[in-house]
Parts: C-alpha cells; sequence; structure tokens
C-alpha cells in the first residue's frame, strides 16, 4: 500500500544508527554509540568513530528490522546522513547505504544531517505545522531557523552561534569540572543538586543592541570553567548555573524568534534538546506567550537512524528525486 517503507543510516558522529520509517510512522529504530571508545580521550577521535561504524552499522540496521517486525527486502527506500559531519564516519554510512540500495534496487536519497534533527519531532508529534520556528541544539550546532518546508529545503536562517555550539559549551565546562564526557548529560545531571543562582554567569548576547538571534557560548564557557577551576564553589552550583544560563539564553531567544514572525510553533530538537532544565523552560515561556511548544523525547533529540529516514520519507511522499549515483558525502554541507 501507498509509500514505501524508507531505512534511514546515520553515521556523521559517534552514534550509528538505522531506523525504519513509513507514511510518517516510526516502525522502528537502533542505535549503537562509540561514546566509551573515546572517553578516555574527552572527545570523539574520527578515526576511531570510523571504525566503529563499521562494525556497527550491519548489527544496528538487523535490530532496527527486528523491532519494526520486518525483512530486509521490506525495504522501499534508503536515506543515508551525507554531512555535515566527520568525513570517514559519513563515508561509512553512505557505503552501507549504497550496499543497501544497490542490492535492493531500491532508490537512494541523501539526507542532510540538520534536516533530520527537525524531522524527528515528526515521529511522535506529526507534521510540522508551516511555518515553525525550530532552535536546533547539538554539539556542533545551535541554530535558529524559520521552517517553511523541509522536504522542499525552504528553511531560513535566522541565527547560529558566533563561536561554540550549546552542547560543545558543556562539554568542555564539564570536563574542567571533572564530570564524565559526554558533558551535557553529567552536567544536568549533577545540576539537579546544584543552586542555579549561586554563580552569576553572563547572558551573551541578549542586550538590546545585540543580533536578537545570534548566540555565543565560549564566554559563558571560559567564565563558567574560570570559575571552576578558581575551586571553592560546589560543582553542582556551578553545572546548576550554567544550565540555568545556557537554558535562559536559548529560550528566550527562540520565543522572541517565534513572536517576531508571528509564528506559533517553537520546536526544540539535537542532543542540548535533551536537557532537562530547556525543556523545563521552554515550556514556562512557551505557555506563556501562547506558543505551541513541540520536543521529541530525549531518544530522538540525540543522533538516531529514524530522524534520517523521518527526512527520506519526507522527501518520498514529496516525489523528490534520489540522490544521483554515486552518492558522495558532504562533511561541511552548510
Ligand atoms: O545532536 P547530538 O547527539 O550530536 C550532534 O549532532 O552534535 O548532540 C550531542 C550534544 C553533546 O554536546 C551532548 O553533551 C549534548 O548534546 N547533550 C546534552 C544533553 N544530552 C546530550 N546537553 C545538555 N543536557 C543534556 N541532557
Ligand atoms: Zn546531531
Amino acid at each position: 500500500t501507498g509509500s514505501p517503507v524508507v531505512l534511514g543510516i546515520e553515521s556523521s558522529c559517534d552514534e550509528t544508527g538505522a531506523g525504519l520509517v513509513r507514511d510518517g510512522r516510526l516502525l522502528g529504530h537502533a542505535v549503537a554509540s562509540s561514546l566509551d571508545e573515546h572517553a578516555r580521550y574527552g572527545g570523539v577521535v574520527p578515526e576511531i568513530a570510523a571504525r566503529a561504524h563499521v562494525r556497527a552499522v550491519g548489527p544496528v540496521v538487523r535490530r532496527a528490522l527486528d523491532e519494526a517486525g520486518l525483512r530486509l527486502r521490506d525495504v522501499g527506500a534508503v536515506a543515508v546522513t551525507t554531512g555535515p559531519g566527520l568525513a570517514g564516519a559519513l563515508h561509512i554510512g553512505v557505503a552501507a547505504a549504497k550496499g543497501y540500495a544497490y542490492t535492493l534496487g531500491v532508490p537512494l536519497y541523501g539526507v542532510h544531517h540538520l534536516a533530520g534533527h527537525a524531522a524527528a519531532d515528526t515521529l511522535v508529534h506529526g507534521p510540522l505545522p508551516q511555518p515553525c520556528v525550530v532552535l536546533l541544539v547539538s554539539g556542533g550546532h545551535t541554530s535558529l531557523l524559520l521552517v517553511r518546508d523541509l522536504a522542499r529545503d525552504r528553511v531560513e536562517h535566522l541565527g547560529d552561534t558566533l563561536d561554540d555550539a550549546a552542547g560543545e559549551c558543556f562539554d568542555k565546562v564539564a570536563r574542567v569540572l571533572g564530570l564524565p564526557y559526554p558533558g551535557g548529560p553529567a552536567v544536568d545531571r549533577v545540576a539537579r543538586d546544584g543552586d542555579p543562582h549561586a554563580v552569576p554567569l553572563p547572558r551573551p548576547l541578549t542586550g538590546p543592541r545585540d543580533d536578537p538571534y545570534a548566540f555565543s557560548f565560549s564566554g559563558l564557557k571560559t567564565a563558567a570553567a574560570r570559575c571552576a577551576e578558581a575551586g571553592g564553589r560546589q560543582v553542582a552550583d556551578v553545572a546548576a548555573s550554567l544550565r540555568e544560563a545556557v537554558a535562559d539564553v536559548l529560550t528566550r531567544k527562540a520565543v522572541a524568534a517565534c513572536l517576531d514572525h508571528e509564528v506559533g510553533t517553537l520546536v526544540v530538537v539535537g542532543g542540548v534538546a535533551a536537557n532537562s532544565r530547556v525543556r523545563e523552560l521552554a515550556g514556562q515561556r512557551c505557555a506563556t506567550a501562547g506558543i505551541t511548544l513541540r520536543i521529541p523525547p530525549p531518544g530522538l533529540c540525540t543522533d538516531n537512524g529514524a530522524m534520517i529516514a523521518a527526512v527520506g520519507d519526507l522527501l518520498v511522499r514529496a516525489g523528490a528525486r534520489p540522490a544521483p549515483w554515486p552518492v558522495s558525502v558532504d562533511p561541511s554541507a552548510p
């Protein structure tokens, strides 16, 4: 019936993901992470990530199929992340996707990783209202987007970070605080026992003359790190104050973008959308402003294959052309 089952494959960083989507419905997905292998280096090592993808991609596709109760031959289209991301890591996913598409004789679609993050939300909350404002916050990106139509690439860039991404800020301060990698979830956990007002931290670019949609986290990172290094503060208090500052700036600007553009829905996606204070504060501020808030569950906020399959499914149903063969990677895709 109708549209095909789309297999999505994600391998842009340290997560190998596979997902199966048909007609906007998530049928099954699985993720494997090489996180533990990078922990002792304090960050993702590209060569280790690529090798881990080689080992993980087959089993992850198998697990996704099992969860969906499907067989490989039920797959009618393949979608794969082509960028942005680590070149070697992307190549493994693309090579695997080509293999599946070629042997199955089905079309192959190249997917932008960030379109994937935004599409993740459609799997739980249905099609995105057009337009909507998307706050995309991950380890590599912090962007405010006015999304009109994801499948047709009608996305307007409102603002970006001028330096570090929000996730990067969490990861780097966590390191100084002696918390395990990745820092985001660790800061979030430790912050529960801290006082968010214990350490006065700046709220960068929130002044009346600042670009309303631009972000900057490097000064905030340095301020928090300096305070951690100076000692005499509880780790929990620094973590809670940092989490509060990041959540405050992110949600303040995202809500302002909705109001300025008279858009009724805010969608928050990417790894940092898993942050409990970001979720809570976004909820409070959207409720006050009369804006509908959509945030996928944490498991669909961080990198996964379901979100790539979701974009593939949108492309198939929009009648988009498959990627010209041979599909290649685009590590620095804008
Ligand atoms: O989207 P993602 O999985 O990968 C990228 O495309 O970057 O995001 C990973 C980032 C990391 O910086 C991680 O520390 C952060 O998301 N993150 C969090 C939380 N969970 C993951 N940051 C804050 N709070 C969390 N609960
Ligand atoms: Zn990501």
